[in-house]
């Protein structure tokens, strides 16, 4: 920005002006979106084919911009803020968060090193050792100890993070040096999310070395399993080096017991790393905290505030008990990169506890969301979405026509007709392409289930009413 007349950059009264209507669309948007179809019923195509060819040769207005937002890029998007938005998993915002964004992009700094921004690094340090005690996870996880928080992207980085740990402590550093050797195994459940195994492809440990473990009648892992396979892996002159609970499988909600998981863990000597993407935040109300019983064991954990705790994409927290491997499994200290604070010993520079070297500024929204909303509005939200959830999963027990294949212990519901996968999949397409809502499905047992995942941030009673009533209308309709 400039007050400078001849320059290129957005005047600085302009921009004043841009941003108030840029707040005011957001705010318009939000106050509609919940009339919009759900899911965006472009072709494929469409939008491009609405975009000139050639990038303009000359600035264009700020209105021209916001104008071509509403006209081209809202038919081409689907609501994740919409209440009747039920499908995958929520990505939440919400008004402090979007602020606190704004803020970190107005502001702009790169805190890869705590001295290149000290802000930046011990207010991300200080908001990660709130949540410790907001979510009752073990005080070994606080950064006054030898463990501590960071931000990551997203889950799917954390998990990375953990595993390449593993991998390190495993092999004394070797893998680092010159490479894995085929020998290292990892587990985790055959109902883990896909970044697990992404993780390990990335880490060089083999898709072939990966364990699925089976999962019993409730879809969580099984530990008589997992102590078996490692046994076996052992026995064969491999080395088992990690394991990934799931605490809330994308699938259904599945909670791996923990404590029995750790407990092997702890037995093997091998890492555990404890994936609760979504359903840690639930862990926020004190009522259900046993979903992380046995946390204790744990090496690292993450969580996405990104997905159910009102802050926008993307904000993943993930702890480990000891940041020493974490540290040496991916620092590298160029020249460029040597400062004074860093070679005291006395700072964290989070450079070294991700994949890349730089970073945004996200503890800001994370701040605001838990300023604003306090602990015990977190709780409020979160109980609320929770006893939507098992309201829906006794009205579809009440009905003969359908089942609940799963447990649904908190805001996520399976559900299915019992007339098969036809019928099912003609439902979900049907309510689908009404826009009035959006399911997404899993497969359970081989079979088409349908899910409704119930966290958006303005999802209330009306709108899991008439969802059930739109599923029951379509269902009398096929
Ligand atoms: C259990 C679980 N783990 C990991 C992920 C991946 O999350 P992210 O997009 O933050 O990598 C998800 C998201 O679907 C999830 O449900």
């Amino acid at each position: 920005m400039s007050d400078n007349p001849r320059s290129h950059h957005m005047n600085i009264e302009d921009f004043r002006r841009n941003g108030r209507e840029a707040i005011d669309w957001i705010a318009d948007y939000h106050r509609k979106v919940e009339s919009l179809p759900v899911l965006s019923r472009v072709r494929p195509g469409e939008i491009r084919a609405a975009l000139p060819p050639d990038p303009p040769a000359e600035g264009e207005s700020f209105e021209a911009m916001l104008r071509d937002v509403e006209e081209i890029i809202l038919p081409g998007l689907t609501h994740w803020q919409s209440p009747n938005f039920f499908a995958f998993f929520p990505s939440n915002t919400s008004g402090p968060s979007i602020l606190g964004e704004l803020l970190s992009a107005g502001l702009a700094v790169q805190g890869m090193m705590w001295t290149t921004s000290p802000a930046c690094t011990e207010l991300e340090t200080h908001v990660l050792d709130w949540l410790v005690g907001m979510l009752g996870l073990p005080e070994k996880f606080l950064s006054t100890g030898k463990g501590g928080g960071v931000i990551q992207d997203t889950a799917s980085s954390a998990s990375l993070c953990a595993l390449l740990a593993a991998r390190e402590r495993a092999t004394s550093g070797a893998s680092n040096e010159i490479g894995c050797d085929g020998r290292l195994t990892a587990y985790t459940s055959a109902q883990a999310h896909s970044s697990i195994e992404k993780a390990v492809k990335i880490a060089g440990i083999g898709r072939a070395n990966l364990r699925a473990i089976e999962v019993d009648s409730n879809f969580a892992m099984r530990p008589d399993a997992l102590a078996e396979a490692i046994a076996r892996d052992r026995r064969e002159g491999k080395v088992p080096c990690f394991v990934c609970a799931t605490v809330g499988t994308t699938s259904s909600n599945a909670i791996d017991p923990v404590r029995a998981i750790g407990e092997i863990c702890r037995d093997a000597g091998v890492w555990l790393h404890v994936d609760a993407a979504m359903s840690g935040t639930a862990a926020l109300c004190p009522e259900f905290r046993w979903i992380q019983d046995g946390l204790e064991f744990a090496d690292s954990y993450c969580f996405n505030p990104h997905k159910w705790m009102f802050t926008n994409f993307d904000c993943d927290c993930f702890y480990v008990v000891d940041r020493a491997p974490l540290i040496e499994a991916l620092s590298i200290l160029p020249e460029y990169l040597r400062n004074q604070a860093s070679a005291s010993g006395a700072v964290i520079d989070y450079r070294d506890w991700h994949v890349p070297l730089g970073r945004r500024f996200r503890a800001l929204k994370l701040w605001f969301v838990i300023r604003h909303f306090g602990v015990e509005g977190l709780r409020a939200e979160v109980r609320r979405h929770i006893d939507l959830g098992q309201t829906f999963a006794r009205w579809v027990s009440e009905d003969p026509r359908f089942e609940l294949p799963a447990p649904a212990p908190l805001n996520l519901v399976c559900f299915r007709l019992r007339s098969g996968d036809g019928q099912n999949q003609a439902l979900l397409d049907r309510l689908n392409a009404s826009g009035d809502l959006y399911l997404t499905h899993t497969r359970l047992d081989g079979r088409l289930t349908l899910r409704i995942s119930i966290g958006q941030a303005h999802t209330e009673f009306r709108h899991v009413e008439k969802a059930w009533a739109r599923i029951r209308e379509e269902a009398d309709n096929l």
